[in-house]
Parts: structure tokens; sequence; C-alpha cells
């Protein structure tokens, strides 16, 4: 992992094993290494008119430096806090900088490792240090960052691990593993205690492999637990994450070149855990639940067939017309399990859909939902944090699609169209999510798996934890 350290001398009496970064306002594109009149290295970097750098562009600007970094086997970097004064970034709060700096270094510097037998003989980033006097609140946004930046790349190495590996089985250890000196409690469900709880359609998704499915439970009582069945702020708030460890789309199967990274359709249920993790880490005085049902939707002459009909854990049944749909059956039981928390708002994040990514491109995450409120809330801190999401309607005309002729609800619309895909998505989740409680779905399918502009490495982005962070805060 990254060291982030702090250098509170004068820049004169920095070791020279540091290379100083200095930060110009050429454009992006300009790069150079100086030496200095005292034999240091200097690593002069155009980051554009500082009075244009917003937040978008200071997270670039923060990757771009890793990845400069890394490209020029740089070890050791220095980097001046007071050349990191934005106008535009003036209405955050201090801390929010130095956490966004820390947790971005971090977020780039990464890379997954854990199948790579031969260690790499390029240099590779060891050490940042800051230089400068650091506030109270700048230096809890320090350590603020390193933490969230921690916690994300953990959640990217349980989701970039193929699905050989990373079976619900293993998801299961890996949440206790996030979860270890924390005070959250785990429980992870298997399939007899999931028949107990009648629920069919996870189970339907599961039912064509070995791997066992799992249901995974995270509790944090940060406000402490709820006493009575009266009504209370002490409500958790749910998180709700898809964990299917390997998609091959089942009997309808995907593909090829549409199926090889689906070890990363899980994310959803990584990412909840993280920030899970995270909150408690924080000691957050919140009340968190995180429900991951976790299954592989395999192939076998056990898989669930097009045409079958489950019944789920509301009792409701389900015509299965697609068996790559599944995503949202095992989320229909979660949302249903999540009932008996009496919940204040319910969060799902999911690998949903491909058509999110027809809607929105690979820059953002789609949300829905009915409460416009809750909308604008997560729209900003989708802004403020990085992770970005962007609304697609929740209305219910969009549910008339889904009546089956032969069951309660189908799992694609009856009509095999695919427009409006990841919509028909959030509307066959609407019958199961709980009625009267605050709920948003998070299709993060675009950002399941990064882009070269992210400036991060391939494979899983580790989105949206800091959005739902940022939420967890702030609730
Ligand atoms: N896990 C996929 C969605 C997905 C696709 C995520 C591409 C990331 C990238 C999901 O289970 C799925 O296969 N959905 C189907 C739904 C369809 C059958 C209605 C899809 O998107 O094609
Ligand atoms: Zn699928
Ligand atoms: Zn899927």
């Amino acid at each position: 992992m990254l060291k982030i350290t702090t250098f509170k001398k004068s820049v004169a009496e920095l070791p020279a094993k540091y290379c100083r970064l200095v930060l110009t306002e050429e454009a992006s594109s300009v790069h150079r290494f100086v030496e200095t009149a005292d034999g240091l290295t200097e690593y002069r970097m155009g980051a554009g008119k500082k009075e244009e750098v917003d937040a978008r562009a200071f997270r670039t600007l923060v990757r771009s430096i890793v990845q400069a970094a890394k490209g020029h086997q740089i070890e050791a970097l220095a980097i001046d806090l007071s050349s990191l004064s934005f106008p535009k970034l003036n209405d955050y709060k201090e801390g929010w900088l130095h956490s966004t700096l820390v947790e971005n270094l971090h977020l780039a510097n990464y890379e997954f490792t854990t199948f790579k037998t031969k260690k790499e003989s390029k240099k590779k980033l060891n050490e940042v240090t800051l230089l400068g006097n650091l506030s109270k609140e700048a230096e809890a946004g320090l350590k603020r960052g390193q933490m969230v930046g921690d916690y994300i790349n953990q959640a990217r190495d349980i989701a970039n691990t193929p699905g050989s590996h990373m079976t619900p089985t293993a998801l299961g250890n890996a949440a206790k593993g996030l979860f270890k000196g924390l005070k959250v409690t785990t429980t992870v469900l298997g399939e007899k205690e999931i028949k107990k709880l009648k629920m069919g359609a996870l189970l339907a998704v599961g039912q064509g492999t070995k791997s066992e499915t799992k249901f995974i439970i995270a509790e944090y009582w940060g406000a402490g637990k709820p006493t009575s069945k009266v009504t209370t702020d002490k409500e958790p708030i749910i998180l709700i994450g898809k964990g299917v460890t390997y998609d091959t789309g089942g009997l309808n199967v995907k593909p090829s070149g549409s199926m090889h990274d689906m070890h990363l359709d899980m994310s959803g249920g990584s990412s909840v855990l993280a920030a899970l993790a995270i909150a408690a880490k924080l000691g957050l005085k919140k009340n968190i639940v995180a429900l991951v049902p976790s299954a592989e939707n395999a192939i076998s002459d056990d898989a669930m067939r097009a045409g079958d009909i489950v019944t789920s854990m509301s009792g409701k049944t389900v015509e299965v017309l697609h068996t790559d749909a599944e995503g949202r059956m095992i989320l229909a039981d979660a949302l249903t399990y999540s009932e008996r928390y009496n919940p204040k708002v319910i969060i799902d994040v999911a690998t949903l859909t491909g058509a999110a990514l027809v809607a929105l491109g690979q820059h953002a995450s789609a949300i829905m939902t009915k409460d416009n409120e809750l909308s604008q809330t997560l729209m900003k801190l989708g802004e403020e944090s990085g992770d970005l999401i962007w609304p697609l309607p929740l209305w219910d005309e969009y549910k008339s699609s889904l009546k089956s002729h032969r069951a309660d609800v189908s799992n694609i619309a009856t009509n095999f169209s695919r427009f409006g895909g990841s919509i028909e998505g959030g509307a066959f989740l609407s019958h199961f999510a709980p009625k009267d409680v605050p709920w948003v779905h998070i299709d993060m399918a675009p950002r399941m798996d990064s882009i070269p502009s992210d400036k991060l490495a391939k494979g899983a982005t580790g989105e949206p934890i800091r959005l739902l962070v940022a939420y967890l805060e702030q609730a």
C-alpha cells in the first residue's frame, strides 16, 4: 500500500530521495523533469489554469500525478500542499480537499496483483510525502482519505478476484475479513436457512451450481440497536448489493466477449460491504445494515430454465422469461428481507443491466427513485465524492411491460423488448421494495469496469463506495 507521510520542515530540508512535484498553469499534457540548482529533481506538471480546476479536474489531476510517477518510476514523491489551492474548491470543507487528495492517490496507485507470479522489474511509487503545515481538519481529512482509499482498494481486490475463487462462500468470508476489528456483526446464511426464509428467487438463480448460495447480513449499530417495535430514529439505513459471483447468463447464455468480466457482477455487493466497513471505522453514530444476496448464475441441468416460475420471499411469483435477468431476482428477496428492519431508507447497488451502458456510456451510474429529495442529495454527493450518477425515471407506466399471464410478474418485458432496459430492471424491483420507505436503485453496470479516462487500473472501479460513504456521513 502507498505510504502517505507529512513533512513539516522547510522544502530545502527535504531528503534527496524525494522527487518534488511542481504544478504549473500549463496545459495538463505538459510534463517535464528539471534538475534544480541544489541538485534535486523536480517534476513539473501542467494542471491548467488554477481558477478552472473544479472537483472533477482536481481528482483527475491527483490521479495523473500518480500515473506520471508510475510511468517515470518515481518511488518517492513530495507534493507541496500549498500548491493545491484552487478557488473553485473553496466551497468544500477543508478536510474534503485532503481526503480527496489521499483517496485518489490510493485509488490511482492500486493494481490487482494477486495472480501475478513474477514481480515487475519496474519501480513502484511507494511513498508520497505532503509538504506543509496541516490544520486539525486537514489532518482528519488525510486520515479519512487514507482509510477510505484502503477499504475501496480492498473492495476492488474482492471484485477483481475470478469467479472460480470468489464464490458466494468466499464472498461471505471476504466480508468477515473486511469487518475484522470493527463493531460489525456478520451472519452468512447458507441454502438451508435461505430455504427456510422462502427466498425462492435467490435460490433459483443459484440452483445450477455446486457453489452454495449465500445471504450475507452485516449489521452496524452505531446509534444503538432499536429496542421496541415503535418507530424511533434508530431505524437503520439498508444497503443492498448484488452479489452474483459469476454471471454466465444461465441457459440464456451470454455471448463470448460479454461474459469474461462477469466475475465483477458482485461489485454492488463488495461496494456496500466496504461502505459499511468505512462507516464503522469512522465510528458514525448511525445504524446501517448491509445485505448481500450472493449466488453464481451457472449453466447445468439443474439451472433455472427460461419459462420457470418461482415464488419469491414476498409470496409473489416470478416468471423467469430470461435467465440472464438474474440480478433483479436476488435483489427482490433481499428487498423483502429488509422489511424486518423497518428501514429508514434503502439503497440498492447492482451491476444490473447492459442497457445502463447504452443509456449513459461509462461515466456515470444510473439512479432510479421516486424520492426527489433523495435523488437531489445523491446527485450532489456524487459530484462531491467523484462517483457520478444520473437519474432515470421510475414511473409506474414502466411496470405494465412486466405483466405476466402465467405469474404475478415476469423478470423481463413479456414482449422481449429491449427498450428502456435499465428502467425495466428498476420497475421489477419496485414490485418488491417495502412500501412507503424511501428507496433508490443504483444501476452501477456503467461503472463496473474502469475506462482509460478514469486513470485507474483495469478492472473494478470500487464505485460507488465514495458516494455511499458521503451519504452515510450526512444521513
Ligand atoms: N450482469 C448483467 C448486466 C451487465 C451487463 C453488467 C454488462 C455489466 C456489464 C445482468 O445480469 C444482465 O445480464 N442483464 C441483462 C438483462 C436483460 C436480459 C433484460 C442484460 O443487460 O442484457
Ligand atoms: Zn445476467
Ligand atoms: Zn448479472
